[in-house]
């Protein structure tokens, strides 16, 4: 069997209209959705990751605002940036790019954000919400990897899923919303003994560890589902995932790509929270 992709580049292309659409819509009403991004320090990776956020807004029709600063600004100083912002009514989504420098409580940061602003879904209101099924808005890439399974029509009721890692950002999320789609959900992690043994039983997989080939053919049930949430570099430092791609294309019956797969999505359910946050704004205006 050789697998099917799921192609996260189409998926978001077409989400991404949507989301157009829908901003075009609210600007009827005066409202333009906006995202603001926070960068502290100068970290590569997240210098490319906020430019595409920024951008994925201009092409959506939102406003963005890039605010950018000194990896030596203090605690107190970005505290104050994230309590402007909240009372900023241009702005309908707060997104403070990690890791920021070690000098500042990532955590403190995040809670401070409001909760009806918090698009990245890290605020413990929102995984708060997601855990006991209630509005809120859920973390980008776990929801993103739930909209590629919606996109193959797939039914998660009864099915078994596996998430490989248990980040708060990713496993710890997408466990909750496969549960919440009746699925049976194993979570493993680093301690998780006979991995394989697990995988072997499930009909999706989610990879979210963050290290090369920690999913090999030989770990998967033929025809599951496999999601690669992995962004890693090879030796010849091009991008990969955490499956083994090549092998497992022959045993899955979808697989996502890297690149192409679940990053772009990621971005698109940015831009999706961020419309609906600013869509929440207009409905509870008008009740
Ligand atoms: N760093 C890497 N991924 C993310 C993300 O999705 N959101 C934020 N805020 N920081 C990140």
């Amino acid at each position: 069997m050789t697998a099917q992709l799921i192609d996260g580049n189409a998926l978001s292309r077409q989400l991404r209209a949507q989301v157009t659409q829908r901003a075009q819509a609210l600007k009827q009403h005066g409202i333009t959705p906006g995202l603001a991004v926070i960068l502290v320090g100068d970290n590569p990776a997240s210098q490319v990751y906020v430019r595409n956020k920024v951008k994925a807004c201009e092409d959506t029709g939102m406003h963005s605002v890039l605010e950018s600063y000194d990896a030596s600004m203090s605690e107190a100083a970005l505290l104050a940036r994230v309590d402007a912002l909240n009372h900023d009514p241009t702005i309908h989504g707060i997104l403070v790019q990690l890791p920021l420098p070690a000098h500042i409580d990532a955590h403190k940061v995040i809670e401070a954000i409001s909760p009806a602003k918090d698009v990245d879904g890290f605020h413990v209101a929102s995984a708060g919400a997601l855990m006991v099924g209630q509005p809120g808005f859920w973390p980008c890439t776990p929801y993103g990897c739930m909209k590629m399974l919606e996109s193959i029509g797939y039914d998660l009721r009864g099915k078994h899923a596996v998430v490989i890692g248990r980040s708060n950002i990713v496993g710890k999320p997408m466990a909750m919303m496969l549960l919440q789609q009746d699925a049976t959900v194993t979570l493993c992690h680093s301690r998780t003994t006979d991995l394989k043994s697990l995988t072997l039983q499930a009909d999706v997989i989610v990879a979210a560890v963050g290290k090369r080939n920690v999913l090999t053919a030989d770990m998967v049930k033929p025809g599951a589902v496999v999601l690669d949430v992995g962004m890693n570099r090879n030796e010849a430092g091009k991008l990969c995932g955490d499956v083994d791609f090549e092998g497992v294309k022959a045993v899955a019956g979808y697989i996502t790509p890297v690149p192409g797969g679940v990053g772009p999505m990621t971005i698109t359910m940015l831009m999706v929270n961020t419309l609906e946050s600013a869509e929440r704004l207009l409905s509870n205006r008008a009740n």
